[in-house]
């Protein structure tokens, strides 16, 4: 075999697992996002205060290293058209400089649009420059929102009535024109695609250099919100893996709309979804309980888990649903999820998730081994709450 030929066969069988090596996000991404409790109040301030508590509270430790700044930071454009932050962020420069000297990473937001959601600066027109600016600042992160977007993918459509994926293709382009310029600013930027699930990001993120997409709408601190988009995700798993994660929208944990139970809930979802874990609480406020929802070890090592696989849903009925994750060394995650207000008796076959010979069972919540187990599996779930397993040979 000649030695290009030797190369080539090396790049076609080995360029997957290189991509996930070199990846910014070769597991699920992990950090805190201002926008569930400061909306466009964020400031400087708050986010360098974030950063100390994401070093004190043992955040950073548990793996939340970025400290990602959403919408309503953008000032204007200088006389050059480089974007600057408004006057509650006076030096992006410094500030990244301080999250980094804390051993964190720095995201930021911006839109294929002219405006943002909340009315700021997009970067229309201005994304080698922006994408420049962002890697000169020590940026390490990129949301882009739709938002207004939406208009010029109308006109597209109204301009092209033959095409009806005219719309979605300027879309597609817009999102691959930053991640192009995001890569040739050599700085690894990590780039989160948010257009809420629309025309199936997992199918073309890889493609524009997206390490995570949004798969719906925005996440709000209420059990039916939260529930349903967890729901919601049963059907795109194999879009998930190791380089490229389907992003259900940020955790609301800390921020007071539900119960401890619901939000272990919503923690133990988002894990077996191998979902990003972007905190959105105040971290200068957080409960014991809250901190210790967030920072479970093995919570964290199921989202983590290097195998990169998305749960599934083995069954549902009525208000009862099984998931299984498999993880590495031959486990599998198992949560039991309802959506009941009282507490629910509920059973799984083991056989059906893998051990027709019996596993050994964890409880990852109360952190206690429930000894070897076989057949019929019965296990009591909390009201809103989940019963979550690891089971081993
Ligand atoms: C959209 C996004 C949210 C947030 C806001 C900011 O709604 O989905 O996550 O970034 O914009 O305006």
């Amino acid at each position: 075999m000649n030695v290009r030929l030797l190369l080539a066969s090396f790049a076609v069988l080995f360029a997957p697992a290189l991509h996930a090596q070199t990846s910014p996000a070769p597991t699920p991404p992990m950090g805190w996002n201002s926008w569930n409790h400061f909306a466009g109040k964020v400031t400087d301030a708050d986010v360098r205060a974030t950063a100390d508590q994401l070093v004190s509270t043992g955040m950073r430790d548990a793996g939340y290293v970025y400290v990602n700044i959403d919408d309503t930071w953008q000032g204007k454009r200088d006389a050059n058209g480089a974007i600057r932050g408004n006057e509650k962020f006076p030096d992006m420069k410094a500030l990244a400089d301080y999250v980094h000297s804390k051993g964190l990473k720095l995201g930021i937001y911006s839109s294929p649009g002219e405006k943002t959601c909340a009315g700021y600066a997009g970067s229309y027109g201005h994304e080698a420059q922006d994408a420049q600016t962002y890697a000169a600042w020590g940026v390490d992160f990129l949301k882009y929102d739709l938002c207004s977007f939406g208009d010029q993918m109308s006109a597209e459509r109204k301009a092209h009535p033959d095409d009806p994926q005219a719309g979605e293709k300027l879309m597609i382009a817009a999102y691959k024109k930053m991640g192009d310029a995001l890569r040739a600013t050599g700085r690894p930027i990590l780039y989160s695609l948010c257009q809420y699930g629309f025309a199936d990001p997992w199918k073309w993120g890889p493609s524009v250099g997206a390490s995570m997409w949004r798969t719906t709408d925005d996440i709000n601190d209420t059990w039916p919100r939260m529930f349903i988009i967890g729901q919601e995700q049963a059907d795109i798993a194999q879009y998930a893996g190791p380089g490229h994660w389907n992003d259900p929208d940020m955790l609301e944990i800390g921020n007071g709309g539900m119960k401890p139970d619901e939000y272990r809930q919503h923690m133990s979802l988002w894990a077996m979804l191998a979902a990003p874990l972007l905190a959105g609480n105040d971290l200068t406020k957080m409960s014991d309980v809250d901190r210790s929802i967030l920072t479970n070890r093995e919570v964290i090592a199921i989202d983590q888990d290097p195998l990169g696989k998305q749960a599934t849903r083995q069954y549902e009925h009525a208000d009862m649903s099984v998931w299984t994750k498999p993880l590495s060394g031959g486990r599998v995650a198992v949560a039991l999820v309802t959506s009941s207000w009282g507490e629910r008796r509920m059973q799984f076959n083991l056989a059906e998730v893998g051990f027709p010979n019996g596993a050994s069972v964890r409880d990852v919540w109360d952190g206690k081994d429930l000894g070897r187990q076989s057949g019929v599996f019965t296990g009591v779930v909390p009201g809103h709450g989940v019963l979550l397993l690891i089971l081993s040979k």
